[in-house]
């Protein structure tokens, strides 16, 4: 090898072992750790179930379209840990999600994992900011991707006259979801009014509109 290969060898060396700091889940131990979801072990992640089969592996709710006649007009199927609980230690999960004309997957971020969705149908308007307030965004159509990294706030807005749907990827076996105007004005117990005008420079009024508007449905 000449000097300058070794340099490269270096280098790429140096960019795996960093990867592995930025990584969004822990590494993998051992083949498999199905998850036990019933164990009443507190650990980072869950404990391993000792009685594994092919079927832990495997789910077929996403095949197909989730029903959108809800307040945003889309629907988000998971296919984490959660359903697939032989993604426990993976670090990698799917989701599959439905928009209706004029739907909205509004602003939201996944703590723990960077996202990027394949359309499977329609068109979408898509987008996301990052911390210094810019705007990335992008009109996609059938089988294009775009990528939202980590922890970034970002939207999806179906702005045709048809259904659309994606496929989604992540990073981790359990993304998390955090969506912004809901933590704000949705929470449990509710954020004080005046935290909520004082952010938004508006009014009492305008602020308990939007908590009722968004008030979990009882
Ligand atoms: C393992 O699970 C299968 C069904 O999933 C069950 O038939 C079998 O008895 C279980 N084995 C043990 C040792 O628990
Ligand atoms: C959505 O549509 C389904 C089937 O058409 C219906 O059963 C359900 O009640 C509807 N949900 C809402 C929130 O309107």
């Amino acid at each position: 090898m000449a000097t300058s290969d070794y340099g490269l060898v270096i280098g790429m060396m140096m960019a795996i072992f960093l990867a592995s700091f930025v990584s969004a889940d822990p590494d993998l131990l051992q083949d498999v750790c199905v998850a036990d979801l019933a164990s009443g072990a507190k650990m980072n992640g869950f404990a391993c179930k000792s009685n594994i089969s092919s079927d832990d592996f495997f789910f077929a709710g996403l095949a197909k379209p989730a029903l959108t006649n809800n307040t945003f007009g889309a629907t988000v199927t998971s296919a984490s840990v959660q359903q697939i609980n032989g993604l426990n230690t993976l670090g990698v999960s799917m989701a599959r999600i439905d928009y209706a004309p004029g739907g909205i997957n509004p602003p939201h971020t996944h703590p723990r994992a960077t996202e990027i969705v394949f359309v499977l149908e329609g068109e979408l308007d898509v987008g996301f900011i990052t911390t210094e307030n810019k705007l990335f965004s992008k009109t996609i159509k059938v089988g294009e991707i775009f990528t939202f990294p980590r922890g970034l706030i970002h939207y999806q807005l179906n702005s045709g006259k048809v259904p659309a749907a994606v496929i989604v990827g992540f990073n981790s076996q359990l993304p998390g979801t955090q969506r912004v105007a809901n933590a704000l004005f949705a929470s449990s117990p509710t954020v004080e009014d005046v935290v909520l005008t004082k952010t938004f420079q508006v009014g009492t009024k305008e602020v308990e509109k939007i908590k009722s508007r968004l008030a979990p449905k009882k």
